[in-house]
């Protein structure tokens, strides 16, 4: 396969994330934003297989490379699963301020025992308009911290500590990140697919 591949996200983090992580398998990501193209679905789907879909469904029309789309979330126990595949939407209910998001999921928690939590990602492959969706899973186990834990990463990751290895996220360095996340996780099964 070709090792150029688009990234149907307009989330300038994510798209750091798999640069970090493909290029040095000789990967090209390109984002919309690198190719001019405007793509923003609204995330109506069920379950984060759908949403990746319809974020790579959005995009494959209009490029000449595979698309991928990454769906992702926080799912914290104690509180049902919230804010799962709510975490963006939720986020831009307190204007997308991470700050206050994490302050808020932290006062939800206080007092909380159960603080386990889990990041999960599910990346949608497209290798054209006509074929049939490949769909990649990752799943990190972890819990919800005390207080809130550093400036690194993006979006919860201040909040989150990551079970094996232990790693707080907000404090970990990109690449020790990149090992272990939900999304890393993902992209070496999506890798291993390419490979064949
Ligand atoms: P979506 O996949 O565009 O629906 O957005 C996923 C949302 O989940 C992000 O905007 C973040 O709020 C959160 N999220 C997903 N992955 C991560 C991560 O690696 N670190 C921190 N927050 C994340």
């Amino acid at each position: 396969m070709n090792k150029e591949i688009v990234l149907a996200t307009n989330n300038g983090n994510k798209l750091r994330e798999y640069r970090e992580m493909l290029s040095p398998r000789g990967y090209v990501v390109y984002s919309p934003g690198d190719l001019n193209i405007d793509s923003d679905p609204e995330e109506t789907g069920a379950t984060y297989r759908e949403n990746a879909f319809l974020k790579a469904k959005a995009l494959i029309d209009k490029v000449n490379w595979p698309v991928i789309a990454d769906d992702s979330g926080l799912e914290i126990e104690a509180l049902g699963g919230f804010p799962g595949l709510h975490s963006a939407r939720y986020a831009a209910t307190l204007g997308g301020d991470y700050k206050k998001v994490c302050a808020t999921v932290l006062r939800k928690l206080a007092g909380e025992k159960n603080r386990r939590a889990a990041f999960l990602c599910t990346i949608c492959l497209l290798e054209r308009k006509d074929a049939k969706p490949l769909y990649f899973e990752g799943v990190c186990p972890g819990a919800i911290t005390d207080s809130y834990k550093g400036d690194g990463g993006f979006g919860y990751d201040p909040i989150f500590h990551c079970v094996d290895p232990d790693l707080d996220f907000g404090t970990a360095r990109e690449k020790e990140k990149n090992a272990v996340s939900h999304r890393a996780r993902a992209l070496r099964k999506l890798l291993v697919y390419l490979s064949i």
